[in-house]
């Protein structure tokens, strides 16, 4: 199934399925940004808004972007303000969408589904205003060795989504490619637990 079509049919469930990955990205990335200054945000792959809602609080305008009409449909139910935006489009094609550079671009649980990383570095750095930020929490590697993936229960069966393994190692190259400056990378783990981390969160900046 395409990406685009099985989060469409996840998109009346993502946001009340158990999930700790969702809720434990929610926590990342409100401890990670908490003390970042932005006014303008760039978000991609934002689904049903759930960073979104709080983005929209801190800044003063939120760009959120998604190719699923029907995540899209939810996260626009959610988030009313008429300083946030939301824009139906693949982060693959043009970005067309955007017109001035913006303090924040932040993207959650989406490069798993996006075989190179390093077009998206290319593309977010033209936008991001100097000194701006791009924040990434993703599927941690070593947890994607063990075979994690988005997906989700439909009528008894388990819909697994395309996934593409990105290491360490990618995320480093692609960033010092398109020049942007590593801040910070914070590993996150369940309940406290030491094991396996469930999440890996990058800071970069825009020198
Ligand atoms: C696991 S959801 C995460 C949603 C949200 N960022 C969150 O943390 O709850 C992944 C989202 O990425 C979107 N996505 C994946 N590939 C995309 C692409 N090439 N262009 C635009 N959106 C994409 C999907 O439609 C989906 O809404």
């Amino acid at each position: 199934m395409k990406i685009n079509d099985a989060y469409n049919q996840w998109a009346a469930k993502y946001d009340t399925n158990e999930n700790k990955t969702r809720d434990l990205d929610a926590l990342a990335t409100r401890q990670s940004l908490a003390n970042i200054p932005f006014s303008s945000v760039l978000e991609l792959g934002c689904g049903t808004g759930k960073n979104t809602i709080w983005l929209s609080d801190q800044a003063e305008s939120v760009l959120a972007v998604d190719f699923s009409r029907e995540m899209l449909q939810i996260a626009r139910q959610k988030i009313k303000k008429n300083t946030t935006t939301f824009v139906e489009a693949d982060l693959l094609q043009p970005w067309t969408f955007i017109q001035q550079p913006v303090d924040l671009i932040s993207t959650n649980l989406v490069l798993e589904h996006i075989e190179d990383l390093g077009p998206i570095f290319q593309k977010v750095k033209p936008w991001l205003a100097p000194n701006g930020h791009f924040f990434i929490c993703e599927f941690h590697p070593f947890k994607q060795y063990q075979g994690s993936k988005a997906r989700f229960e439909e009528e008894g069966a388990t819909i697994t989504l395309t996934a593409f393994t990105h290491h360490l190692s990618e995320y480093l190259e692609a960033a010092k490619a398109a020049e942007l400056e590593l801040l910070e990378i914070k590993e996150w783990f369940d309940d406290g637990k030491k094991e396996v981390p469930r999440l890996i969160s990058f800071l970069f900046r825009n020198g």
